[in-house]
């Protein structure tokens, strides 16, 4: 697919992977359509790519936790007369806490944001993509997909859900024109460890990539039309190599290997 001239709606677009994604695709020539969930932030992303690349930006904040918002959402796209050729379904975090000391609600916003989120906007927008000459649905998973992962267990199965979402989507699309992609990052130096209360201090510098090179990678996965794309060698190991260790062996390995729970510190 030729971005140039696309509709693409990036979730997550104020800040680290969705900011930097959005700002690649501008640099492509694809007309945005970007949301989060704070307004001015998100303003502030649309502004700063006007500058850059011209053109003009549609941005609506709604916070996709929340299922009010994601219909609000969805009325609005529906409503514009522009309609979408790309979707990348990219917002998302978590609390990093032990999951027995973790409140309900941080949990349940959890779930809402990484697994009801993705779900309810490609369950409504796919039929829209299969309407058009050509259509891509990129969905941002993690390295840590098919990985434990201790202080962040729900949303660590919730990338899980993601991968095991986007490949069951690609299998059920297989002959039409759309595509879709499950996007594997490794670490990536965002603001999200810091928004999830955790300290990644062990975490090698050299294993942390850049957003902006994430960024190139999933635009060049929708562009070629990629199902299954890894970040770096460590995200590709978490999520094809590490899941044949037995299991007694990757619990002891991921146990401390890059963080303590926040209780151990
Ligand atoms: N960074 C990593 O090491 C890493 C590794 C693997 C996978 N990932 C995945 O990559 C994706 C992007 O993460 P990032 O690292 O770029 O993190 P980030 O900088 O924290 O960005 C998260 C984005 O999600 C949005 N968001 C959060 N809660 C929301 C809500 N309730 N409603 C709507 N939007 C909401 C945020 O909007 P506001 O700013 O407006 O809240 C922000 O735009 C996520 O799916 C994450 O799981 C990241």
């Amino acid at each position: 697919m030729d971005l140039a001239g696309k509709f693409v709606l990036v979730t997550g677009a104020s800040s680290g992977i969705g900011r930097a994604l959005a700002l690649e695709l501008a640099g492509r020539g694809s007309r945005l359509v970007l949301t989060a969930l704070e307004e001015a932030q998100l303003a502030g992303v649309a502004a700063e790519i006007e500058a850059r690349h011209g053109g003009h930006v549609e941005v609506r904040a709604a916070d996709l936790s929340d299922v009010a918002g994601r219909d609000d959402l969805l009325a609005w796209l529906r409503s514009r007369a522009d309609p979408l050729d790309v979707v990348v379904s990219n917002a998302g975090g978590g609390r990093f806490s032990r999951f027995t000391a973790a409140p309900w609600e941080d949990l349940r916003r959890t779930i809402a944001l990484n697994v009801d989120a993705p779900t309810h906007l490609l369950r409504a927008l796919l039929p829209l993509l299969l309407a058009r000459p050509e259509g891509r649905v990129a969905i941002i998973s993690s390295g840590i997909a098919r990985l434990p992962y201790p202080g962040l267990a729900a949303y660590g199965a919730a990338k899980g859900y993601l991968a095991s979402l986007g490949e069951s989507l690609a299998c059920e699309l297989l002959g039409t024109r759309v595509r879709v992609m499950v996007f594997f990052p490794g670490f990536t130096r965002t603001g999200f460890m810091d928004a999830a209360g955790m300290d990644v201090s062990r975490v090698p510098a050299h294993m942390l990539g850049s957003p902006e090179r994430v960024a190139r990678q999933i635009a060049d996965g929708i562009a070629s039309g990629r199902r299954w794309r890894f970040s770096d060698l460590s995200a590709r190991l978490g999520a094809v190599a590490a899941p044949l260790l037995p299991s007694a062996l990757r619990v002891r390995i991921l146990r401390n290997l890059f963080w303590r729970l926040p209780d151990e510190d």
